[in-house]
């Protein structure tokens, strides 16, 4: 029997995107990573298509902002590019032309009532650094980021109240030097990994520590992919590989963030393995002090691992102290190769309520990215996503459970607004409550689109709780 889910009235209902995949490239000073990587391999991106253009949020934010009210948004998170922001990376002195488009689209949210989160790095090193200075290995690149994120504060710290430093941060060392998925493509690099974690914490600290003393009476927290681990079994070897994959994917950023440092049991791993990051008294000091005010959670499939075999690399990587598990049986969203599993938003929920102090967190990207979608188009040109709102209500309803036995959430931000450009897949799986066409740019609303306003102005929607499958 369908009931009533209820959320709290003030509850954020919105959507998360990022400069580099919406905005397009018009009228940057400075190439980052992944315009960088199109440029040069085009051929890694589907279909050949880049962030060159993007979903041109640069001409079309206005419109855009109108149509996310349209559809009950209430807030709204994208990030700032460094390089477009900044003029001279060594100083941090804006761009005028920069400070410009970021002022006019953050008062435009402003006029629709949208909140708006500001993020600051979204896997969006601008290029020169890393030529220049191996990027995020480079402790000098962490001076840089901060003095980007007080520029970026003296610009715009007075109009926006939430700010966020990084969004997914392990994305960065796992994906670029351990898998080769992103940017620098690296493979098996487990040492500069692990370093490249620990610099990541430092700047976040850094910016957190310059935001505080700055005194807008805002708030910064960090934006993380916090998969739970779940073991194969309960026998002593799985679970030690769950949690050596919670302690190196999650903990490794979620406890300096909000206690300030690192898991012991991680440390010790690390330094046993002789592979633990360099880092002085004083880093260790900033890292323990400047801690985030809120944390925002994106999460899109669960970690499932077992133990590791025997046989392993040579050089450290993580897959010494667990392997990856391919569970027999689990739902999958075929398009983008991620198993769907609502029931970890409790899961994670209950940890950050029981683990971290009840910290004040929401849900910062939760969302199904489907190819083809141009088929469920109707004759009045809608696109029909009823899969889109089943996947939303399920894990909605895993999150209002947790809500009502106390968890400090306040918020759930899907992936995303407007379809949007996607690092690799590039425009294959779509996100949207708002369809994109990459002929015209022009926008429609998609039947999700209808849904959220609903949920939005109802502070929830009827579901039958026989429906959580977990
Ligand atoms: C998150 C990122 O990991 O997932 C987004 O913060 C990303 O940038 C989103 O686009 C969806 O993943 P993908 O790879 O399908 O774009």
């Amino acid at each position: 029997m369908k009931q009533k889910i209820k959320f709290p009235e003030n509850f954020w209902w919105g959507a998360a995107t990022s400069g580099p995949q919406s905005e397009g490239w018009f009228n940057k000073r400075h190439e980052n990573v992944m315009d960088y990587w199109y440029r040069t391999q085009r051929n890694d991106f589907f279909n050949g298509v880049g962030p060159d253009v993007a979903s041109d949020f640069y001409h079309k934010y206005k419109d855009d902002f109108a149509m996310m009210k349209q559809i009950g948004m209430n807030s709204f998170r994208t990030s700032i590019q460094w390089s477009r922001l900044i003029k001279d990376l060594e100083t941090g002195e804006p761009d005028p032309e920069g400070v410009q488009f970021y002022k006019d689209m953050i008062e435009e949210a402003k006029k629709n009532d949208i909140i708006l989160v500001m993020n600051l790095h979204h896997f969006d090193l601008p290029i020169e650094l890393f030529e220049k200075y191996g990027g995020w290995e480079s402790k000098h690149v962490v001076d840089l980021f901060a003095k980007f994120a007080k520029t970026a504060f003296e610009c715009f710290g007075n109009d926006v109240k939430y700010w966020t430093t990084f969004n997914e941060p392990m994305v960065i060392p796992e994906a670029g030097y351990l898998y080769g998925v992103h940017f620098p493509k690296y493979v098996g690099k487990g040492k500069e990994c692990v370093q490249v974690i620990f610099n990541i914490n430092l700047a976040s600290a850094k910016a957190i520590e310059i935001y505080h003393s700055m005194n807008f009476g805002g708030e910064i927290g960090i934006i993380l992919n916090l998969t739970p681990a779940y073991p194969r079994s309960e026998s002593k070897e799985d679970l030690e590989a769950a949690h050596f994959a919670d302690d190196f994917f999650g903990r490794s950023f979620l406890d300096p963030a909000v206690f300030g440092t690192f898991p012991e049991t991680l440390v010790h791993t690390l330094k046993e393995d002789g592979v633990l990051w360099d880092a002085t008294k004083e880093e260790l000091e900033t890292i323990k002090h400047n801690t985030v005010d809120f944390l925002g959670v994106n999460y899109y499939q669960p970690k499932r691992v077992k133990a590791p075999a025997m046989e392993h690399d040579e050089n450290w990587m993580p897959s010494w102290h667990f392997e990856e598990y391919d569970m027999p049986g689990k739902r999958m969203n075929p398009y983008r190769g991620w198993e769907i599993y609502p029931r970890a938003i409790y899961d994670i929920a209950k940890n950050v309520q029981n683990n971290y102090g009840n910290i004040k967190w929401f849900i910062s990207e939760n969302g199904m990215g489907v190819e083809g979608e141009e088929r469920y188009r109707d004759e009045n040109g809608k696109i029909n996503d009823d899969y889109r709102i089943d996947f939303y209500e399920e894990h909605l309803a895993w999150l209002n459970k947790a809500i009502q036995e106390g968890s400090n959430c306040f918020g759930y931000h899907a992936w995303t607004a407007f379809d949007c450009w996607s690092w690799n897949n590039a425009y294959k799986n779509r996100y949207g409550f708002i369809a994109v066409d990459l002929n015209d740019q022009k926008r429609t609303i998609k039947k999700s689109g209808e849904w959220l306003k609903k949920v939005s102005e109802e502070h929830g929607y009827e579901y039958d709780l026989d429906q959580m499958k977990g």
